[in-house]
Order: structure tokens, then sequence, then C-alpha cells
């Protein structure tokens, strides 16, 4: 049998006193698009920094296409094929948003798939405009909105051409219609195809979601945490009937 594309084997984290991953094991196909929900401070973003390197487990495996990856660099981590976005963005800010990308364009990973070296900018210009933003382009990052900024975040990580691209909270801070468009080209995505000169296989994510009817939408699976624990994994139908789910839920005011 091939190895799981993605496995997280009885991954653990603990914070002092706090268990903030408690011992998490699933595994992901190369075609999937899961969310990951949880009530706040469930430890969704930390399970997600243990698997994208800015974080070192204290104990388990992540292993990525039959790899082990445990505690691997992040920068490492990304060449390995595996991009993320961040809940709390850092885009150099006195650079134009079009330098912002043409970082992510400029990774060993990037270049070695060839014909990105040779149109760093234009193949920028792509996954911005896939992202929404290109008519920002020249503008400097510092000026950019919340919404705008999460694009620019959506824009470096798919120039780095993912095949597991990791997103944390990319609905969170816009509007109903920003978040329309958002989750209509993330779904795009993964289909893949061609955007421009930019071809993408459409790589496998993980999303972290507040906006759980949206996100039910768009993807084929929920993995559902609550004190660091896997209380429900399903598809999105499944999982919103489960009780426990309902409870930590309303715990916070409800679905
Ligand atoms: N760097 C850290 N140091 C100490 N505690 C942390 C740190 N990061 C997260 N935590 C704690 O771990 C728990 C899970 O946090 P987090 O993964 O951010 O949850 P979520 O993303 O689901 O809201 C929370 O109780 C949080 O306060
Ligand atoms: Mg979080």
């Amino acid at each position: 049998m091939p190895a799981p594309f993605l496995e997280i084997k009885e991954l653990h984290k603990d914070f002092g006193g706090l268990t903030a991953t408690n011992s998490v094991s699933f595994d992901m196909g190369r075609q999937e698009m899961v969310g990951l929900i949880g009530p706040n401070g469930a430890g969704k973003t930390t399970l997600v920094r243990l698997i994208n390197g800015i974080l070192k487990p204290d104990r388990g495996k992540v292993r990525f296409k039959g790899k082990e990856i445990t505690g691997k660099k992040a920068y490492d981590i990304v060449n390995l094929g595996i991009a993320s976005t961040f809940q709390n963005m850092r885009p150099f800010r006195r650079l134009p948003i079009i330098a912002n990308v043409m970082v992510s364009c400029l990774s060993p990973r990037a270049m070695k798939r060839g014909e990105w070296v040779k149109k760093v900018e234009a193949k920028a210009m792509d996954a911005l405009e896939f992202a929404g933003i290109s008519d920002m382009a020249l503008e400097k990052a510092s000026t950019l909105s919340q919404g705008d900024l999460k694009r620019l975040e959506v824009a470096r990580a798919v120039a780095t051409d993912p095949e597991l691209l990791i997103l944390d909270e990319p609905f969170g801070g816009l509007s109903p219609a920003e978040t329309e468009l958002m989750a209509k080209s993330v779904a795009r995505l993964h289909k893949g195809g061609r955007f421009g000169r930019l071809h993408s296989e459409g790589p496998a994510m993980i999303i972290i979601e507040h906006k759980l009817q949206q996100l039910m939408k768009i993807v084929d699976r929920i993995i559902v945490l609550n004190f660091g624990t896997i209380i429900a994994d399903g598809t999105p139908q499944q999982v919103v009937e489960i009780p426990e789910v309902i409870e930590a839920y309303l715990g916070e005011g409800g679905v």
C-alpha cells in the first residue's frame, strides 16, 4: 500500500502545563480538501504549526509523501511542497505588493520549476491576479486593508507552487462578498488548471476557519478539534450532527 500523502501520528505539544495538541493522529490524501474547526483555543493553529515547521512537537511524527519531516525547519518544509498562510500576517510593509510575492517565486522550490526563473515578475502577477489584488501590485504592502493582506498571503503561498496548502482563517476580516470571492478562488485552485502562466495541479488543502457555512461549501472533510483532541472527523454533513461537536460550539454561542 502506498504511504499516505500526509500522515500525522500521535503529535503532541504542551505549553508549560497546557496541552495544546493532545496526541493527534490523522491521514490525508493528495486530492483532499480538509476543514479544521474547533472553538477558540482548541489547538488548530498549533497543530498546523507543528506540520509546517514553525513549532517542534514534544512527541509524535509528521510524514509527507512517505518521508518523515518532523521537526524540520520551516523553509525546508516549504521547499518540500507545503505552503502556509498565517493568522498574523507579516508582509514586507515598505515593499510593493508585487515584490512581496516575487520573494516567494525566488524560493529554491519555485526556481527548480524552470520556467519560473525566467518570468518571476509575470508569475508573481499571476499569483496576485489569482488572489484578486493584481491592480494593487505597485502599492506598498503597508497600504493594504486586512482583507487584501489575506489575499497577499494567499498569493505568496500559491507562488511557491505547493502540493499541500495550509490556510489559517483565510476568511478572517473579510466582508461577506470578499469571503465568497476568496472561497471561490480557493476552491478553483484546489481543482487545479491554468491561471495565466501559472499551472497548478491543484494542491491538497487544510483550511482552518470559523465561518462554517462558507467552509462547508468547499471542503469534503472536516476535522473537529477541542482541547487539542480530535473529537470528530467526517463529511461536513456528518460532523455538524455529532452531539459533541454541537456542544463544543454551543459553549461559544452556537454553530
Ligand atoms: N506560543 C504559545 N505559548 C503558550 N501558549 C500557547 C502558545 N500558542 C498557543 N498557546 C495556547 O495553546 C492553546 C491552543 O492555541 P491555538 O493553537 O492558537 O488555538 P486555536 O488556533 O484553535 O484558536 C491556547 O490555550 C493557547 O493560549
Ligand atoms: Mg488559531
